[in-house]
Parts: structure tokens; sequence; C-alpha cells
């Protein structure tokens, strides 16, 4: 852990980043809550004006929240410069991005090297971008999933971290599938960030591909949960 010492207590402040309704916002914050996740979320922004996670945030008592919309006539690279000063101030030990549908810039990236999380409906590197649960299916996938993964100047490419798997029904519809994977997401993002509190995550300088160092199981390693029929596994 590298968090900031509050008297004996190291705290591993977490800055989130949303767009959107905040559920996964939500459910890392039950997880820290119910003393599953070692961290704090400290600081909560969304480029979105009344957007839900700002509800959420104000609901779970984020200690500093701010709403970032992007102006009239603003570049992207001084948004993405604005953003940067922003959450550099509030000095997270990670930055996770839990449905941020905007495109995070370099200079956001360069403040934080490593150290932002993204959380992807699909099973990467397969259907990236927009509409991940729509492509899945219009593509005929009978496995379909989320994944986390770091986020580099690679859209959704940055190296995998954890990924859950659940079979796709056959009357699978794009709502009926995001839901079920967003039950994943909302597993899978709060397990990520306690291993990365943990400092349990490896990243290879030579191939960037993201390990866990062996210890403790919170997901099975791997497992099928036989309500839901996931399958979670957290590598080797
Ligand atoms: C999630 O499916 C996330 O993976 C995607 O957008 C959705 C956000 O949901 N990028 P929420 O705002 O966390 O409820």
């Amino acid at each position: 852990m590298n968090g900031e010492t509050v008297g004996a207590i190291a705290v591993f402040k977490v800055a989130v980043l949303a767009s959107g309704r905040g559920s996964n916002l939500a459910s890392l914050l039950r997880h820290i809550e119910a003393g599953h996740v070692d961290a704090k979320v400290t600081f909560v922004a969304s480029d979105k004006a009344g957007a839900g996670a700002l509800d959420t945030a104000r609901r779970h008592k984020v200690a500093a929240i701010a709403e970032v919309p992007r102006e009239e006539g603003e570049a992207a690279a001084e948004y993405d410069q604005r953003l940067a000063r922003l959450m550099t101030a509030a000095r997270p030990d990670l930055v996770v991005l839990a449905g941020y549908m905007r495109i995070v810039g370099p200079a956001v990236i360069a403040a934080f090297p490593g150290r932002i999380v993204n959380v992807h409906p699909s099973l990467l590197p397969a259907f990236k971008g927009l509409r991940a649960q729509a492509q899945a299916l219009a593509a005929g996938a009978r496995i379909a999933g989320c994944s986390t993964h770091l986020v580099t100047g690679d859209l959704d490419g940055g190296p995998l971290l954890l990924q859950a798997a659940i079979p796709v029904r056959p009357d699978e519809t794009e709502a009926s599938l995001a839901g079920r994977i967003l039950h994943l997401e909302h597993i899978v993002l709060p397990r990520t960030v306690q291993l990365f509190a943990a400092g349990r995550f490896d990243v290879s300088a030579k191939t960037g591909a993201a390990r866990i160092a062996a210890g403790d199981s919170w997901l099975r390693r791997p497992g099928i949960d036989l309500v839901s029929g996931a399958l979670y596994s957290e590598g080797f």
C-alpha cells in the first residue's frame, strides 16, 4: 500500500471519474463501507452535469465532488489539462473510471502512469468502444463478460487486470445482457481496487501484462458462481 498515513492507518485514496448513473461507483462505495475494500473514495468528478454518480457520491458523503463539463469552445487538450490539474490536486493513489464515457487524454494519463483503472462491459480485447454488449450480440458471441484494465493511450487496450464471464442466453437482448454484465462489473471493479490497495498487481515492464502476486482469494480462482453461472478468474 502506498497511501497517505492518517494516525497509524494508511488510507489508500481513490478518485473516481463517472459520467452516468453511477452504479459502479455505488458498488465500490458499498464494498468499502462493508470492509471488503481497504480504500477510501476521496474525490468524485463527472463530466456530465447532474450525473447520477454525483448524487451517489453525495449520499455516501464523499469529501470532494466536482462537476467538470467541458466548456463551450474548450479544446479537448485544454479540457484534458484542466482535468489533470484537478485530479492531481486530489492526490489519489488510484484513479477509477466507473462508467466514464469520455476518452481520457494524455495529460491525465501522464499524471497517473499505471494508476488509472477502467471497467469495460466486454471480454477485452473483443468489443472495444461503445455499446460493447450490442457488439457481442451482433457478433454471435456465446460468452460475454466484463474486464478491468489499466488505462493507456490505447482505447480499451491497456493491460488486462480482472475478467468475469457469463454464457449468453438464447433470448438475450442488449438490455438483458448489459444488466447481467453490470452485475459482474459490480464485483470485479471493487475487487480490482482492493488488489491495487493491497499492492498485489505486478505489471511487467517488458510485456505490459499484469499478474497478481499469490495470496488470499476473494473471488474464486477460477470458479463458477452457481447462482449467476458467472465464471470468475483472477489469473495465476
Ligand atoms: C457500465 O456498463 C460501464 O462498463 C460502461 O458504462 C456503464 C456505466 O454504468 N462503460 P454505471 O454508470 O456505473 O451505472
